[in-house]
């Protein structure tokens, strides 16, 4: 007999044995089919397998508050003024007509997912992303940060340049009032350009302090709004890397002992990521640098905390991650890639100089890894295309960031085929839905335990589900980076409707072929 559930959305209603609603908890099984592979002398073995998963998803969202490091920055203006035009319906004129606030570029709030084929009407069946479990809306999120500039969030988001003047007035009776908290600035880390930019410093040098300040920040933040669930998400400058190494930062003790020890190598980002696990909020990293050292790692473990990151993966590189995996999957061999940027916004000026350059090249460089480890016969040695990442300031184009590619691919018998994409957008408007999609999905993280044999546990602090959303995604020790868009995408969605306690439809279109 199979069970009803109603509530899971109002427009979706699940009729399935694996499913039920108990308290507000929806329990699921799923029966994760997997093929098992043995390398033997005479060739590669394959045992398909199935294993029983059981998920238990808490179905109310939790009041969720976001703290963004780096809050009047160009991505922080934008991520909190979007929320507003979205929350008042603002719209505003252009040259070209009206505008009107939405949430496109959120996979969370304006993706749809594929169910299967309606046999009646042969339709394809595609559901909206957020319909499917309930989560947060960007509008439920309540929001506020740091910033090392003291400029209320109107005057941030002039000098951002990203919203219509029209927009930007609108908004300003409820950016005005906003004000980042002073952060922790170490100049060694982001570029020296940065320094005029500093005036809204926590004072003096002590390390500690400055962890015990930035935890009872959070602390606050979680009184004053009573929030159930709190996410820190940097989205600060670029920084460079810090060095990892044994007594520094390779476990949880030593980082907590370097940070007590004032160590020169601890970083802003780290005295962050550390504050959010001792205070239990999760941590997120939307910048290359690479903050999520072991030692931070092992800390998140103990605390059971979520972190994710890196590097929000927004223009250039998600295109590169869709678009390299397509030829790859289509035989072609992608030889060289050069990628080329130019804007003008604060990013682009930290990035003008080489240690916080060398952050994000290597960020961008490892996309392709896994597409290429995919395909023995393009790629019998394994080694990467030609891969060249250039970044350039130049201030005319402000937040309008131009990248331009070039892909030439060995094809058919010794031809050569040359793709060249141009792409001009505001960074900000890319990279604000990504914020709040890796808020989302880490909040309906948080409410997801899954039993194999033994108890219901959660999933590994380290959330690889968010990597559809980065750009070098830091995984759990020992398992296997994917890069490639579609089948990141399909990995949450298959996620989702695990939850939800309908597997995902094994979309072999056999009906259609069989008749
Ligand atoms: P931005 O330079 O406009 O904003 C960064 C803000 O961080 C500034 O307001 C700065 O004053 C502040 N800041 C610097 N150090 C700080 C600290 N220690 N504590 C608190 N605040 C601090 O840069 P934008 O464009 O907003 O980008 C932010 C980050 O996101 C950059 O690291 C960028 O590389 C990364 N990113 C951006 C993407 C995009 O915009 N499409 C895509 C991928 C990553």
């Amino acid at each position: 007999m199979s069970n009803q559930v109603n509530g899971i959305s109002k427009r979706l209603i699940v009729e399935s044995s694996n499913v039920k609603l108990v308290d507000g908890v929806l329990e699921s099984k799923f029966n994760y089919r997997k093929n098992h592979f043995e390398h033997r002398a005479d060739g590669l073995h394959v045992t398909p397998k199935e294993h029983e998963y059981s998920f238990k998803t808490v179905l109310k969202p939790r009041k969720t508050g976001l703290l963004l490091v780096g809050l009047g920055g160009n991505n922080g203006s934008t991520a909190v003024g979007s929320i507003y035009a979205n929350q008042y319906g603002m719209t505003w004129r252009t040259k070209e007509g009206s505008n009107q606030a939405n949430y496109f570029g959120s996979v969370t709030q304006t993706a749809t997912v594929h169910l299967g084929y309606d046999s009646a009407t042969q339709n394809q069946i595609f559901v909206p992303f957020k319909d499917i479990v309930p989560i947060l809306s960007p509008n439920d999120l309540v929001i506020s940060g740091w910033d090392i500039s003291n400029s209320n969030l109107y005057d941030a988001m002039a000098r951002a340049k990203v919203f219509e003047p029209e927009l930007q007035e609108k908004l300003r009776p409820f950016m005005e009032p906003i004000v980042p908290l002073p952060s922790v600035y170490y100049p060694d880390f982001i570029a020296s350009n940065q320094g005029d930019r500093a005036n809204n410093v926590i004072p003096g040098s002590n390390k500690l302090e400055h962890l015990e300040h930035i935890r009872a920040d959070i602390r606050k933040f979680k009184q004053d709004h009573e929030l159930e669930c709190v996410i820190v998400l940097w989205t600060a400058n670029t920084e460079r890397y810090t060095d990892v190494r044994s007594g520094l930062n390779t476990t949880a003790d030593e980082i907590l002992k370097s940070i007590g020890s004032n160590e020169d190598e601890v970083s802003p980002s780290n005295i962050f990521a550390v504050a959010s696990i001792l205070e239990g909020a999760h941590y997120i990293n939307g910048s290359p640098q690479n903050t999520l050292v072991p030692g931070i790692i092992e800390l998140a473990d103990r605390h059971n905390v979520f972190v994710g990151g890196d590097d929000f993966k927004s223009g250039q590189t998600k295109f590169k991650s869709a678009f390299v995996d397509f030829l790859v999957s289509s035989g072609l061999k992608p030889e060289c890639i050069v990628s080329y940027n130019h804007l003008g916004n604060n990013d682009g000026k930290n990035l003008s100089e080489a240690r916080q350059f060398r952050s994000k090249e290597i960020s961008k460089s490892s996309v392709v890894d896994d597409m290429v480890k995919s395909n023995q016969i393009l790629f019998p040695d394994a080694k990467n295309p030609d891969h060249c990442v250039v970044i350039k300031y130049v201030p005319f184009v402000a937040d309008s960031k131009r990248a331009m590619d070039e892909y030439i691919c060995s094809i058919f018998m010794g031809g050569k085929q040359t793709f060249v994409v141009h792409n001009t957008c505001e960074d900000s408007l890319l990279a604000s839905p990504l914020i709040y999609d890796l808020a989302i999905l880490t909040e309906l993280a948080s409410r997801v335990t899954y039993k194999v044999s033994d108890d219901y546990k959660p999933f590994h602090s380290v959330l690889s589900i968010l990597s559809l959303l980065l750009k070098a995604p830091v995984v759990p020790p020992g398992t296997p980076i994917s890069n490639a868009f579609m089948r990141q995408f399909s990995t949450l969605t298959k996620l989702v409707t695990a939850l939800a306690g309908f597997p995902s439809d094994t979309d072999m279109q056999i009906e259609f072929f069989t008749q």
